[in-house]
């Protein structure tokens, strides 16, 4: 159990006092606090120091330089000052809103909180546990499925917070990236939540992004994508540059959680709905939807960048774009080849490829790009339903799957 006063900082742990700066000490403010202390007899010379070094420092507090900082200064903002990269007004003014998009995600990421222990696993223990509970290529998708997911949304928060988070330059798109970095940290625990629930090799199963060729390969292509961003001295302005948040937001938000997640999140909510792992199924559903947010979140981020800054998606980029998508796409099929050797589930590698390239043609529509797979049909219709936040749907019978958390609270 924690206690509270585990929290409590202990003598010694503080950290080393900043430098102080030299400057002209304002005696009104110093002679004050310790005429107050020499009034205590007890009070100690080292106390009366500190004391007396404390209220020098703040007394010359000059606002001046972290204002500086901001290039525009600390006047007050207006909508038009507001932009998705190279903004140069103050990033510690949320309002008045531009980007409304963003700040009502933030608010529907909220309204939907979730944690990974709420949910009952005792049924997927005892399957799992089980000789004859799962065939063996069911097993070998459970395994798989948390191999590639229990590393890859790792990748994305370390992205979000390493390389995006300080490019995009307005308050309420960076208040919704806070959101989702929170999210994918909640999807780590659920993944670490499963594998210890289920007593798994947590070796194995976390060193698969690096020794499973289909899983590798796909995190080997998203971290790729991540490298020149995460580099602290990477800085936007230029063409080239700001091409290059681009092609990191549509590596991201467009394949890696827009097709990288889809075979995967498949399989396993197809499991659910035969009434099996429904314990995980059921953390893959609240994520699927966390997710979908993320998707749409990016698209917009990518659209409006776009919209901003048109001289960026040029004709060769706009092919580089495509090629991107369609790499992804035949990554998630050699993916969905590799854990579906054979049919399973009432599915196979076949179905699941054209499932791929129906997601394919979307991402390309969202992104204003042509579709590449021409007639591509969606052969599960279901996982559309699964998707929709606002479908009030009991889908595995457990309990009610709607989760709503701050709108029900009252204060009276
Ligand atoms: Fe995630
Ligand atoms: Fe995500």
């Amino acid at each position: 159990m924690l206690n509270w006063d585990d929290y409590n900082v202990a003598e010694g742990d503080a950290p080393a006092a900043a430098p102080q700066q030299e400057a002209p000490v304002q005696p009104e403010v110093v002679n004050k606090a310790l005429e107050t202390l020499n009034q205590e007899e007890a009070t100690s010379a080292t106390v009366k120091d500190q004391v007396k070094a404390a209220a020098e420092a703040v007394a010359n507090i000059d606002i001046a330089p972290g204002l500086e900082e901001l290039e525009m200064g600390a006047s007050r903002i207006s909508v038009d000052e507001k932009m998705m990269i190279n903004c140069r007004a103050d990033l510690n003014q949320l309002v008045p809103f531009k980007y409304d998009w963003a700040w009502q995600k933030y608010l529907d990421g909220c309204a939907n909180h979730w944690m990974p222990q709420e949910i009952n696993m005792t049924a997927d223990v005892a399957t799992w546990k089980s000789e004859d509970g799962l065939t063996d290529d069911e097993r070998r998708i459970v395994m798989r499925s948390l191999g590639y997911f229990s590393t890859a949304d790792s990748l994305v928060a370390n992205n979000l917070v390493l390389g995006i988070y300080r490019l995009i330059t307005n308050p309420e798109c960076r208040q919704y990236l806070l959101r989702q970095a929170f999210e994918e940290a909640i999807h780590t625990h659920a993944y670490q939540y499963c594998i210890e629930s289920l007593g798994m090799d947590e070796g194995e199963v976390f060193n698969m992004y690096r020794e499973v060729p289909s899983v590798a390969k796909k995190a080997s292509w998203s971290l790729n994508k991540t490298q020149a961003l995460s580099d602290p001295n990477f800085k936007t302005g230029t063409v080239e540059d700001d091409q290059q948040v681009l092609r990191n937001l549509i590596g991201f938000y467009g394949v890696t959680e827009g097709i990288f997640f889809y075979c995967g999140f498949t399989q396993i909510l197809s499991m659910g709905r035969r009434n099996k792992m429904t314990g995980v199924a059921e953390q893959f559903q609240y994520i699927l939807r966390d997710e979908s947010m993320h998707l749409n979140f990016g698209i917009d981020v990518i659209n409006q960048i776009k919209l901003e800054n048109p001289h960026l998606w040029t004709e060769e980029f706009q092919q580089e774009a495509i090629q991107m998508i369609l790499e992804g796409t035949a990554l998630e099929i050699e993916y969905a080849r590799d854990t579906m050797p054979r049919g399973v589930l009432g599915m196979n590698a076949s179905m699941m490829e054209e499932y791929l390239q129906f997601i394919a043609n979307r991402r390309l529509t969202q992104l204003g790009l042509p579709e590449q797979f021409p007639g591509a049909q969606n052969p599960f219709p279901w996982m559309s339903e699964i998707m929709d936040l606002r479908k009030e749907k009991n889908f595995f019978e457990t309990r009610v799957i709607e989760y709503q958390t701050g709108g029900a609270l009252s204060w009276d």
